[in-house]
């Protein structure tokens, strides 16, 4: 019997619990309908601002074998282009998750209340943790913030909603926040976004890699699974069961999917992998988290989800 790799996040049901993260290749028509023709279980937007945004100049992106480093400024088409587009994409029969992030708590009541009227949108994920855009804080590391936001998003939200977070470090910060979390009536959330700020030199210039912010940018991709993993892992135990923990974050074949769902997330995206690869990427690794499940005996991905093993020396 085939493994069942189906999810579901709030009341949207999944083929296949593998879709690629708000960032690379998900912002114009093209990249929205490759998605959708590929084998990735939903599709979700660029994270959108009410207006069309260039973005930060380039060079605003660089890969290497061990990750990413980004500062993109969130380019994107504008909200009423993602809202017009979602008729177009329900041709792929799977969900359609839009990403918003206004820049700033008005905007995003303006972009959601907007949403109200669309019938093809399936969820909204809130982006709280974007770390490139100048003067403009992650507002998920602001814990008062957060509440002031959730405060008002969520008596506007009407479909599966989420939060996007950044990466937390300490265990006081999983703890503060997973108690916010708990307070709202939110499906999921999503961790993690790229750990902010960081700095790859290229070393025969003895230069920075990317030019926007002096060289300081988003890291993804192999540098950050482990602590995406410790960010699953410890909201699984914090959150309640009505909210979904999505893992984003150094997924490039099966293993690393199961890792995350062995966490306790209920989906994964791929970002760093899908600028690499391409979106022939999502039939690769659902085809490896398969055959890694059949060798493992696993028919379904709710009967290891969340049961990481853990070593208790003290
Ligand atoms: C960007 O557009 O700068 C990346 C988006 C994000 O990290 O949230």
């Amino acid at each position: 019997m085939k493994p069942n790799i189906s999810t579901t996040i709030g009341t949207v049901e999944l083929r296949s619990c593998i879709y690629n993260a708000s960032g690379p290749l998900c912002a114009t028509k093209e990249e929205l309908n490759n998605i959708g023709k590929s084998k990735a279980g939903a599709i979700i937007s660029k994270s959108s601002t009410e207006q069309y945004r260039e973005g930060n100049p380039k060079p605003r992106y660089f890969e290497n074998e061990l990750g990413s480093i980004n500062s993109m400024g969130l380019p994107n088409m504008g909200l009423d282009f993602y809202l017009n587009t979602s008729e177009e994409l329900i041709q792929y029969e799977k969900p359609f998750f839009l990403s918003i992030a206004g820049l700033s708590l008005e905007e995003n009541k303006k972009m959601l209340s907007k949403v109200v009227d669309n019938e093809f949108v399936s969820g909204v994920e809130l982006n709280l943790s974007c770390p490139n855009v100048l003067g403009k804080p992650q507002t998920a590391y602001d814990f008062e913030r957060t509440k002031f936001v959730l405060d008002d998003v969520c008596k506007i939200k009407d479909r599966c909603f989420g939060v996007k977070l950044p990466p937390y470090f300490d265990l006081i910060h999983f703890e503060q926040m997973a108690e916010i979390l708990n307070q709202y009536p939110l499906d999921f959330i999503t961790c993690i976004n790229s750990i902010g700020n960081g700095i790859i030199v290229d070393i025969e210039k003895e230069e920075v890699v990317i030019h926007p912010k002096g060289g300081f940018g988003g890291i993804g991709g192999d540098y950050i699974k482990p602590t995406a993993l410790a960010n699953v892992r410890k909201f699984r135990q914090l959150l309640k069961n009505e909210i979904s923990v999505i893992g984003c974050g150094g997924i490039k074949n099966g293993s690393d999917v199961f890792e995350h769902i062995l966490c306790g997330a209920s989906a994964v995206q791929v970002g760093t992998q899908l600028m690499r690869e391409g979106v022939s990427c999502f039939e690769r690794i659902e085809n490896e988290l398969i055959e890694l499940m059949k060798l493992k005996d696993y028919l379904d991905i709710n009967t290891y989800k969340g049961k990481l093993g853990v070593v208790n020396s003290m």
